[in-house]
């Protein structure tokens, strides 16, 4: 994977170019970044990135093309590369809802075709990013997820599953992102300012998470241990339920699946 070209650096594929630096897997000089405006990413060009406006010029040389624009640009664009996509090359598609078979319609020659869906914790290295592939074989699948790897967890799933991915990864950020600032208001409510209240927020969803990330944990076993007999954590704990907490947030994924698969209006 020498020669990497990013085809729209905008929000995502520029978080992808300094992800990618910084976590040493690839050189800002490797990397060429395209779009249609490019004075937007000058301060991207002053860190070594090549810039191009002729997405067909920057896809010639690269070795990985990973596309991140947006869903209604993909047909223009593909017109566009679609014919100078080569066999040796490996297309990445960030692109929520579009599916590898779609991708590969545009296609003159049959490609590897990784599908990729991150969420936004990307520009910080701590995606979860989801894969699934077509056309590719196990060692161009090893080689991307080893890239996204830096950028955070990756897992490689069937393609069916990639809706499901979107809604309990890439907007599990909003879901979680609402959990934090409720219990900044609570906090707040109890006497903490909002900055004090947010970062205790914030930082014990951090440490809960970690819990369940560096062992071999579960929510419930973790749960067992601050919940004291009689205590204010079960009394908490079971209001909270009694007012449908896990019911809420398990409606609230399956609206947004229900959404993305077309089913709900
Ligand atoms: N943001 C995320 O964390 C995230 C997570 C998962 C998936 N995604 C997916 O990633 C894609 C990009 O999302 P985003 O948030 O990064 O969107 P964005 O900020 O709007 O970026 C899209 C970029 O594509 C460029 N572009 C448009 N037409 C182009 C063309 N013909 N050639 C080259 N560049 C072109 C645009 O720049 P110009 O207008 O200057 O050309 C823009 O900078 C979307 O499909 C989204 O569904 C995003």
């Amino acid at each position: 994977m020498k020669k990497i070209t990013i085809i729209g650096g905008g929000n995502l594929g520029s978080a992808i170019a300094l992800g990618l630096v910084k976590s040493k897997l690839a050189k800002a000089t490797d990397i060429t970044i395209t779009r249609r405006n490019l004075s937007k990413i000058n301060h991207l060009k002053k860190e070594g990135f090549r810039m191009n406006n002729n997405n067909n010029e920057a896809v010639k040389n690269a070795s990985l093309v990973i596309l991140c624009v947006q869903p209604k640009q993909l047909a223009s664009v593909l017109s566009e590369v679609g014919s100078s996509v080569h066999r040796k090359q490996v297309l990445v598609s960030t692109i929520t809802g579009i599916s590898t078979e779609e991708i590969s319609s545009y296609l003159k020659k049959k490609t590897a075709i990784i599908r990729a869906m991150p969420n936004t914790a990307i520009a910080i290295g701590q995606s979860m990013t989801c894969l699934c592939s077509k056309d590719a074989s196990a060692k161009q699948l090893a080689d991307v997820k080893r890239l996204f790897d830096g950028l955070g967890t990756t897992l490689i799933i069937e393609e069916r599953l990639m809706k499901a991915a979107t809604v309990l990864a890439a907007s599990g950020i909003a879901f979680f992102m609402r959990y934090v600032r409720a219990a900044t208001q609570g906090g707040i409510q109890m006497g903490f300012d909002a900055e004090e209240a947010q970062l205790m927020a914030a930082q014990t969803a951090q440490g809960a998470a970690t819990l369940l990330l560096s062992s071999e944990s579960h929510p419930e076993l973790e749960i067992d241990k601050v919940t004291t007999p009689e205590g204010c954590t079960i009394a908490g704990l079971n209001e909270m339920e009694h007012q449908g907490l896990s019911s809420a947030l398990i409606r609230g994924i399956m609206t947004s699946f229900e959404k993305i698969n077309g089913i709900k209006k």
